[in-house]
């Protein structure tokens, strides 16, 4: 039998690299966060403010990621989060994972930046000790603000810069374009980061192309919409720029209607470097295994589609040529 099994999916070594640390932070932890900080929540239990995770689309389900990052307060509350993520993939057998983490939506609070960091950092450096797992950080600058903001941003990064290996941008997508961040994206690539940016979620094929001409990233988070422009595709195939695609977050934001109506594996076909990832598990329902089962299920994919995700996955990563090899050797041996 060819079609993959959830005991064989979950021993596959794989790495992610679509993963925005605030969206890991469950309704269980937002609770006990609330708790410890005297913050009143406007919502009466933890299965109240799960059913509230019903979203139309990325804006309705920013407006309540936010604010469920309020609770975040300490290092520890930002180390709590961290380890909670690594320790759940670690079981899944997430050998690598790239963090995305949005220093503004904590500043603007008044929360040190290096707060985040050090407690986000503690955490990996626990994951790599305990489990041999390796990770990077990436920051993300949050597009709804403005570019200054986002230089301000970079500035208090700089004492910290050999924890950060690229920079991204998120949040709200339409009306926010890459260009708008180009300076922003200069100045961090002069200081030796590399570049990532969200596009083509809910916005345009164009969007994608300014991000790979402006802001000169090395991979696509998202891009699912690239289909619809096939001078675009060809390029992406031809440079070989790696998407990270997210499918339980395109379903729950209605990106597209069905998991079965999904595009991943028109991608694959397509002879993209697709990628599998959870962008915010803790809101989307599931993390890096669950949207391997349920995408394969759907789009009835065959291993071989699943270990290309597998290796696409490491081939993405910003790990060295010899991790990515090891890595790769790894799932070689268990595929
Ligand atoms: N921030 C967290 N998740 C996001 C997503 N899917 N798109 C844009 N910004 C985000
Ligand atoms: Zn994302």
């Amino acid at each position: 039998m060819n079609s993959p099994t959830r005991e064989w999916l979950s021993k596959l070594p794989k790495a992610e690299l679509h993963l925005h640390i605030e969206g890991s932070l469950e309704p269980e932890m937002v609770f006990e966060k609330a708790a410890k900080h005297g913050v009143k929540l406007p919502y009466s239990s933890v299965e109240a403010l799960r059913k509230a995770y019903d979203f139309s689309d990325l804006q309705s389900f920013l407006d309540i990621y936010y604010r469920g990052a309020d609770v975040l307060r300490d290092e520890e509350d930002f180390f709590d989060l961290t380890k909670a993520y690594l320790k759940k993939v670690h079981s899944e057998n997430v050998r690598h994972v790239e963090i995305f983490f949005d220093p503004q939506t904590h500043t603007d609070r008044g929360i040190p930046f290096e707060v985040v960091i050090r407690g986000i950092r503690a955490a990996l450096e626990n994951a790599s000790k305990d489990y041999g797992m390796s990770s990077e950080l990436i920051l993300c600058f949050l597009r709804h603000l403005s570019c200054e903001a986002a230089e301000k941003t970079l500035k208090q990064a700089l004492p910290f810069k050999d924890w950060i290996i690229a920079v991204g941008l998120d949040s709200s997508e339409v009306g926010h374009p890459p260009s708008k961040f180009k300076r922003v994206f200069d100045q961090a690539r002069s200081e030796g980061f590399l570049a990532v940016a969200h596009a083509g979620e809910e916005g345009p094929p164009e969007y994608i192309w300014e991000a790979l001409d402006l802001l000169q990233v090395k991979r696509i988070d998202h891009g699912v919409r690239c289909l619809e422009d096939e001078k675009l595709t060809e390029r992406l195939v031809a440079e070989k720029i790696p998407l990270t695609v997210c499918p339980l977050s395109n379903l729950k934001l209605k990106v597209f209607e069905r998991l079965e109506d999904h595009n991943l594996k028109k991608l694959l076909d397509r002879g993209l470097r697709a990628t599998v990832n959870s962008d915010d598990p803790a809101y989307f329902g599931g993390y890096l295994e669950e949207n391997f089962a349920q995408t394969a299920e759907a789009l009835k994919l065959s291993r071989e589609h699943v270990v290309r995700l597998a290796e696409n996955s490491f081939l993405a990563s910003f790990a060295s040529e010899q991790r990515k090899a090891d890595l790769i050797q790894e799932l070689r041996e268990k595929a």
